[in-house]
């Protein structure tokens, strides 16, 4: 295994930064997601360009396929959970050698962040990028068959502290079965963050699913960079990564 932050002792980062907005920058198109930081996602909202394309929030409906959230079929496609200020996204359509044949459904709950990630990707024509607003966790109890992923990037999801607060966690015992169902055998479902013990919860309830197999990358060995990734490397702060593999079978 891979050497991981986790494997030494070292006190959970207290003081997390919680900066979630999209840059009031959206609107140029060099800067849009840029790690800068901004002071809410109502300010990101008003950045957003006028005669930008309208922001979808997830379509209703008793289920969504690939053709619903406007995903090419017959190729790989990605996953992007809570992008926040959108430099996963950003890096992910930039990396077009390693991304150029998939697609990416890339979905964030908060409007503003949404709003100004999806008026970037519509600026780029990045056609097989599907911007969407709403909960990923509605999303993955409603998806269609066809909808599955090879890749689920979760990067730095909330720690939500208080015990009041732990149903809001994205991966917790009960969601984790559907980003596991989610998920095509021989995928992956890959986690950062830096909070020690949601690493390790992570950890322990990953590895006791069906045909799940955990490393701990040193680095992230995925075309997805997240700006809470780079502001924790900027303030050398430990970042705790987690890969989960589905068996093929
Ligand atoms: C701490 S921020 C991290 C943002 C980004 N992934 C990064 O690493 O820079 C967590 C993000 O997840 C989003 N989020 C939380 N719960 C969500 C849910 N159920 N569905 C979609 N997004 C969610 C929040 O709105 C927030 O933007």
């Amino acid at each position: 295994m891979a050497h991981s932050p986790l494997d030494e002792p070292r006190e959970a980062a207290a003081d997390l930064p919680t900066q979630d907005a999209v840059s009031q920058a959206a609107t140029d198109a060099g800067s849009a997601l840029g790690p800068s930081d901004t002071p809410s996602s109502k300010r990101a909202r008003r950045s957003v360009p006028n005669g930008a394309p309208q922001l979808e929030a997830l379509p209703q409906g008793p289920r969504w396929s690939r053709d619903t959230l406007r995903l090419p079929a017959g190729c790989p496609c990605d996953l992007d959970v809570g992008f926040g200020r959108g430099g996963s996204l950003r890096h992910w359509v930039e990396q077009r050698a390693e991304t150029g044949d998939r697609a990416l459904l890339a979905v964030e709950i908060k409007h503003g962040c949404a709003a100004a990630v999806h008026a970037w990707a519509a600026a780029r024509q990045a056609t097989h990028v599907s911007v969407f607003q709403g909960d990923v966790l509605t999303l993955l109890r409603h998806r269609a068959d066809d909808l599955r992923f090879e890749r689920i990037f979760v990067h730095f999801p909330d720690p939500w502290w208080k015990a009041r607060h732990a149903k809001r966690q994205v991966l917790r015992d009960a969601t984790l079965p559907s980003f596991w169902a989610a998920l095509q055998p021989g995928g992956h479902l890959y986690l950062q963050t830096d909070v020690e013990d949601r690493a390790r919860t992570f950890i322990a309830l990953a590895g006791a699913l069906p045909g799940a197999s955990v490393s701990q990358p040193e680095h992230n060995p995925y075309p997805s960079v997240s700006n809470r990734e780079v502001r924790a490397t900027q303030d050398g702060l430990p970042i705790y990564r987690v890969d989960v593999a589905k068996s093929a079978a």
